[in-house]
């Protein structure tokens, strides 16, 4: 028997995940990792599940796009409200990583290149083989604040470049993609991914920082997807749904639907109640967003004070759900394993493709733990320095 291919996995477990485990079995280790909202002691209304179950009762008329009422809630609270958005050129599925596969089948053929940031987010690599397609990494340089290396961006591009994905604010950097890089890459000629999850979460102001993609490129003659759903936008991850707003020229957006509307029809995986009830789970998950967006701003508040005139720098942070941190460079050293012998999980840069020495935090981590923990950081790093 032979397996494919695009489903191969490293069997066994990496050096640093056996690590973790170990620390996790021996107990009290405080984790600063944790991005799932629902276990960091958010607020949740009750009436949110009572509305997914009154929503339930409904009877089953699948649609592939998704039903009317929910993608026109969509369009209507799409961040920066992209002017020519309305519910034909919202779809729906069951998430926004279900939505990248839909979207590399539909712009990629085996062995066809996407251009994808990096440091980003890990799971691209795994949709990409799924998918039988190839990623070609540009970078994103940091010089106190994060920017597109334009350079890298054509050096990365080639005959079967396919789309460019765009992630802002990005995961694990926090950068929003500016008005100027997002023109340079829309004038690559290749239609945009565009990964607006965390578009609601900024944590500061800017004058460059670009609005929705859809909003920026409305009148360019390009093809543009993003991506959104309401995993982040409303802190309800198991809820299961995503989606995908289009924006461009009709004779590109019309047939790009329909070979969606085929790709969706074949899994309709989006599930109906969630779709009915989705303009009440959007009022009802109001107040724990706002609880969210506090805890996000109090932590990176905390975060700054912890690291003030230590060797720890915090990095700088536009937006989204983590923060990074730069620690001394004392090789062999890796911090995130010393740090677990101090009873502290946090994630090594490395899994990001960052430069050494660079760890990731989760701005949602309970600020209790946040704060013994970045005690624990602190002082293992002013021992060693
Ligand atoms: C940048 C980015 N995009 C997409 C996703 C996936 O979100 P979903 O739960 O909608 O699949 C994540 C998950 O963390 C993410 O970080």
């Amino acid at each position: 028997m032979s397996l494919s291919e695009r489903s191969r996995v490293e069997l066994g477990v990496n050096p640093w995940a056996a690590r973790v485990a170990e620390a996790q079995r021996r107990g009290d280790l405080l984790d600063l990792t944790c991005t799932n909202p629902t276990q960091v002691g958010l607020p949740y209304s009750p009436a949110l599940a009572a509305a997914l179950g009154r929503a339930a009762e409904a009877p089953y008329s699948p649609e592939p796009l998704g039903l009317e009422l929910a993608r026109a809630a969509i369009a209507e609270r799409w961040p920066g409200r992209p002017r020519g958005l309305d519910a034909s050129r919202v779809v729906l599925c069951s998430s926004s990583s279900e939505a990248y596969l839909h979207l590399f089948h539909l712009l990629a053929d085996s062995g066809d290149e996407l251009l994808c940031p990096s440091p980003s987010y890990p799971l691209f690599e795994h949709l990409a083989r799924l998918a039988g397609v190839r990623l070609r990494p540009y970078r994103l340089e940091y010089d106190g604040a994060w920017h597109l290396d334009l350079d890298s961006v054509r050096a990365a591009c080639g005959p079967r470049t396919r789309a460019a994905l765009l992630v802002s604010p990005n995961n694990p950097t926090g950068s929003f993609t500016t008005r100027a890089e997002l023109a340079a890459m829309a004038r690559l000629g290749v239609p945009i991914l565009s990964d607006e999850v965390f578009a609601s979460y900024p944590l500061r102001a800017s004058r460059l920082r670009a609005e929705s993609a859809l909003a920026e490129l409305a009148s360019a003659d390009v093809l543009v997807f993003a991506l959104g759903g309401l995993s982040k936008q409303a802190a309800l991850p198991h809820y299961k749904l995503g989606w995908v707003g289009l924006s461009g020229p009709a004779r590109l957006v019309e047939p790009a639907l329909a070979r969606l509307e085929l790709s969706l029809d074949t899994l309709l995986a989006a599930a109906p109640p969630v779709q009915h009830a989705l303009p009440e789970l959007l009022r009802l998950s109001e107040p724990t967003t706002a609880a969210l967006r506090a805890r996000l701003h109090d932590n990176l508040q905390t975060i700054a004070a912890a690291c003030a005139g230590s060797p720890v720098t915090l990095l700088d942070v536009e937006g989204g759900w983590s923060c990074l941190l730069r620690l001394p460079y004392l090789p062999p050293r890796d911090w995130s394993l010393s740090l677990l012998e101090q009873g502290v999980l946090t994630q090594p840069g490395w899994l990001y493709e960052l430069p050494p020495a660079h760890l990731v935090l989760s701005l949602l981590t309970p600020p209790p733990r946040l704060r013994e923990g970045l005690e624990r950081l602190v002082r293992a790093v002013l021992r060693e320095v």
